[in-house]
């Protein structure tokens, strides 16, 4: 029979691209997801005809509950976040219900329902200010409320392993760009921003002066490992993403230079310096060894793919956040 697998966050970049991976591959498929952030649009078909999508938000604890006791998942991916980070101290109490108490009512169901073993996806956000190329061997020193919240789950699941038995991999993915990437979120996914604002016919953004550095990974290439840690590494944790770091400034640039090919122009303007680490890309010889990971990211050829796609989507609305706290907000997003 074929393993039944809930995946959380079904709507959104990963989930989304993830599930169609393991309905192809023959897996039984179910999926969750508040809509917040991800759209109905990119749940897989399947799933909606075969009434294996719920659309419910992971803080209601007993619509939760009746799903696990229905479908008796064994396996969980939990990809459900508001993976903000820049945002998140400035919405402290969402960013802790969201990312943290949804994950922890995930958590009790795998748990509660014997689930043989959940997968995780925290961030490298959890690292801080560590010294990059990021290892997994340092030690996690978050610096914003986003990477607390995803170091707590981490620590959360060795509890519940220590105590219940329930089996958990971590992955730490960073960059994670493709198609089907919401580029409608002013606050989150830099190139999805400006892919929109290009489209829009507005100026391309830059915080503060463009030297920060970040690896851009293409989703591609983490499907297979993300299936691998099913029946491997437990109880471990790994890094995915692109080897390949970059300027911020030189992919706006390269980002620039593609949407001129598809008749835009827009201009780079340089915006207030946010808090934020500067340079954030991690090590991936963990991953490849363990799990057979091999990042193949070709950047130019997965930015042009995704102004194909974004030019074909409706125009979709930005949300604004409501601050919880005002206080120096950055200029742009006022
Ligand atoms: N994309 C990246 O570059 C990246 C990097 C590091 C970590 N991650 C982590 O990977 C996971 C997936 O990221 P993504 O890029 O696919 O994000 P995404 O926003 O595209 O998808 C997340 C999905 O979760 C749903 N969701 C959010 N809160 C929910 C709730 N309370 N109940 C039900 N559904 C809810 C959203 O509607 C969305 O569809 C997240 O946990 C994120 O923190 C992503």
């Amino acid at each position: 029979m074929a393993q039944k697998i809930l995946v959380t966050g079904v709507a959104g970049l990963l989930g989304s691209h993830f599930s169609t991976y393991l309905l192809d591959k023959g897996y039984t498929v179910f999926g969750i997801d508040n809509l917040s952030g991800g759209y109905l649009d990119y749940v897989d078909k399947r799933l909606i005809k075969d009434k294996q999508f719920y659309k419910i938000d992971l803080i209601d604890q007993k619509a939760l509950e009746k799903i696990f006791k229905k479908c008796k998942p064994d396996y969980v991916y939990h990809f459900a976040a508001y993976a903000a980070e820049g945002l998140s101290p400035f919405i402290r109490n969402f960013n802790y219900t969201n990312n943290l108490l949804c994950s922890v009512n995930v958590i009790n169901n795998c748990i509660k329902y014997d689930v043989q073993k959940i997968i995780f996806t925290s961030s490298m956000a959890v690292y801080g200010h560590g010294k990059p190329p990021f290892k997994e061997s340092q030690v996690p020193l978050p610096v914003d409320p986003y990477g607390i919240a995803k170091y707590t789950v981490e620590m959360d699941l060795k509890q519940a392993y220590d105590q219940f038995g329930l089996k958990y991999s971590i992955v730490r993915p960073h960059n994670v760009i493709g198609i089907q990437q919401n580029i409608w979120d002013k606050y989150r996914n830099v190139i999805g921003i400006w892919i929109k604002k290009t489209l829009a016919g507005e100026n391309i953004g830059i915080f503060g002066d463009g030297t920060q550095k970040r690896a851009f990974s293409d989703i591609q290439f983490c499907m297979e490992p993300f299936e691998k840690l099913m029946h491997t590494a437990d109880c471990d944790t790994f890094n995915i993403g692109a080897d390949t770091e970059y300027e911020i400034g030189k992919i706006a640039s390269l980002v620039r230079k593609i949407a001129q090919e598809f008749g835009y122009d827009p201009k780079i303007e340089h915006l207030e310096s946010r808090h934020e680490v500067k340079d954030a890309y991690c090590h991936h010889a963990k991953a490849k060894k363990i799990l057979g990971f091999k990042d193949h990211t070709d950047i130019e050829t997965t930015i042009r793919e995704m102004f194909v796609w974004a030019k074909k989507q409706p125009v979709r609305k930005s949300k604004n956040m409501q601050y919880e706290v005002s206080k120096n907000v950055y200029s742009f997003w006022k």
